[in-house]
This record gives structure tokens, C-alpha cells and sequence, in this order.
């Protein structure tokens, strides 16, 4: 989908990819976003351009109150990306149903409820909704298990409503892999090393960028993953091998 001219909704705007995405994304022709974040004054400004809210987008009351702002801001949504999301690096130990749910709530219920609302709203216009999922839905990455269920459950739902959706809404999914941002400091107590492979933010969201202008249903930021994904598909155990060395890596965490 063309950008120039769309409105357009970002969450997790107040830092990394999507603070890119709202970043690059404003400087385009015409266009209006709404970005959304709980910390909505870090969240770049451009007047008449960018319109910031704090929203807990964890919440079904809180992803309720960004629609309801996004429409009276910008009359009507072309594109919705999905952005916000966090992680735990951790050992698993102690049973914690809210643990679990926190996570759920914010990287799986909030974006498959967004889909459903933005989906009610779509008329006869051209739509697209860009979902943040990572390259953890195809190679699991240990010290990140909860995480790595929640973009796993993310790929497969979107996977399938592709095949139910209207002909008018475009879904792309986003695959990115390690992405240098405030996402390893906030997903452990302790710093963790990235991953093997890493990006910026701002590549990442000039990727983005590129698959939205051509309606990509899937978009691998990375080309380097791109074209060792088929390749480890094939033999799995190319994806062993790499996360018995991701494992390797994080045994400071998981042996103590
Ligand atoms: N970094 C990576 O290696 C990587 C790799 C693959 C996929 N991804 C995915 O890409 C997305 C963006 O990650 P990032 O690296 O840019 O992370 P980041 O720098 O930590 O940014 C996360 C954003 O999400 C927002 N957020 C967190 N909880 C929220 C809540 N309850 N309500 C509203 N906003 C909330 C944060 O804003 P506030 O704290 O101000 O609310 C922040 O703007 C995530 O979905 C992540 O899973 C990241």
C-alpha cells in the first residue's frame, strides 16, 4: 500500500522499532499516525502530523480508549501496526499465572483484539494491518520460552486469518531478529547478550516500510534470515544447532 497520504496507528511508539517507525513514517507525504505508548512523552512530535496518547495497550479498556482516539484524531485508520510487545529472559522456577498472563496479554490478546476491531471498521477502502512478530516463532530461543509462545501463537493465528479475511485488509507479518533496542535491558534483571544476528531499529523500520509499499505478507527485515529460513526448514538441525548455542550463551542464567 502506497504510505503517502494514509493514517495511520503505531503502538509501542515510544521507543525502538516503532519510534523509528513513527520517526521515518511522518516524514512521508500527507500522512497521520497516532502513536501510542505508556510513556507517551517519549514518543517523537511533529505538529499536525503526529498525534502521541498513553495507552496501556495491554488491556482491552486501553486498546478501546486508542481506537477511540485514533478515530476521533484521524477520522479513519488505513494502516494499524502492532507494535508494542516485551519479553522475559528468565530460568522458569516458580509457578505465577500472572506472569504468564502479563505477556499474553500484551505480545498475543492485544493484537489478534485489534485485528478484530480494526477489521470491523474497514469499508470498501484498501487496508493493511503490520503485526510485529519475530524470528523466535521459527527458532526457539532458550531463556526465552514464554516469549518465544507468545510469537509462536502470534504467527500461527495470523497465519490462518489470512485465509478468512476480507479481500480489502492486507495482513503483513514481521519477522525481525535480534534488534538492537531497549528490549534485552527490560527483559532481564541482569544484562543478556543479543542473540547471534542483530539489527538496528532504524533498518528494521525501513524494512517495514518497504514490505507495507508492496504488500507483503511477510516481511524479514533481515536477508541474511530470510534466506536461512527455507535452508533450516529443510534440515532442523540447523535450528537445533543454533539454539544449543543460543543456549550456550545464556547457560549463566539457566545453570546459576
Ligand atoms: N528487539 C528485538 O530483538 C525484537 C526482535 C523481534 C521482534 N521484536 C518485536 O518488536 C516489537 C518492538 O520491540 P522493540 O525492540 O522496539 O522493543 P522496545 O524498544 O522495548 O519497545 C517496546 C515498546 O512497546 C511499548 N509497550 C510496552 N508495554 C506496553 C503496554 N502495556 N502498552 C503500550 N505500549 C507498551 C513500550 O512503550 P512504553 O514502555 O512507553 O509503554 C515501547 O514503546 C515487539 O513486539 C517485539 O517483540 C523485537
Amino acid at each position: 500500500m502506497k504510505i503517502e497520504g494514509k493514517h495511520i496507528v503505531i503502538t509501542g511508539a515510544s521507543s525502538g522499532i516503532g519510534k523509528s517507525l513513527v520517526e521515518l513514517l511522518s516524514a512521508c507525504e500527507g500522512v497521520k499516525i497516532v502513536g501510542a505508548a505508556r510513556r507517551s512523552e517519549l514518543i517523537p512530535t511533529k505538529e499536525g502530523i503526529v498525534f502521541p496518547v498513553s495507552a496501556d495497550v495491554s488491556t482491552q479498556d486501553g486498546v478501546d480508549e486508542l481506537f477511540s482516539f485514533a478515530l476521533e484524531r484521524l477520522g479513519h485508520i488505513d494502516i494499524f501496526i502492532a507494535n508494542a510487545g516485551f519479553a522475559y529472559a528468565e530460568k522458569l522456577e516458580k509457578p505465577d499465572w500472572k506472569h504468564i498472563s502479563d505477556i499474553f496479554n500484551l505480545n498475543v490478546f492485544s493484537p489478534i483484539y485489534s485485528l478484530e476491531k480494526f477489521a470491523r471498521l474497514a469499508s470498501s477502502r484498501q487496508t493493511q494491518f503490520v503485526t510485529l512478530i519475530s524470528a523466535v516463532a521459527y527458532f526457539p530461543l532458550p531463556a526465552y520460552a514464554l516469549y518465544c509462545s507468545t510469537k509462536s501463537a502470534l504467527r500461527q493465528f495470523f497465519e490462518a486469518y489470512c485465509y478468512e479475511k476480507e479481500n480489502n485488509l492486507t495482513i503483513s507479518n514481521v519477522y525481525p531478529v535480534a534488534t538492537r533496542t531497549e528490549f534485552f535491558k527490560n527483559a532481564a534483571s541482569g544484562s543478556v547478550s543479543l542473540p547471534s544476528l542483530s539489527q538496528d531499529a532504524d533498518t528494521v523500520a525501513k524494512r517495514i516500510m518497504k514490505g507495507i509499499e508492496r504488500n507483503r505478507r511477510d516481511i524479514y527485515p533481515s536477508l541474511i534470515f530470510r534466506v536461512f529460513l527455507p535452508i533450516a526448514r529443510a534440515f532442523p538441525f540447523l535450528i537445533r544447532i543454533y539454539s544449543l548455542n543460543e543456549r550456550r550463551k545464556m547457560s549463566f542464567l539457566l545453570d546459576p
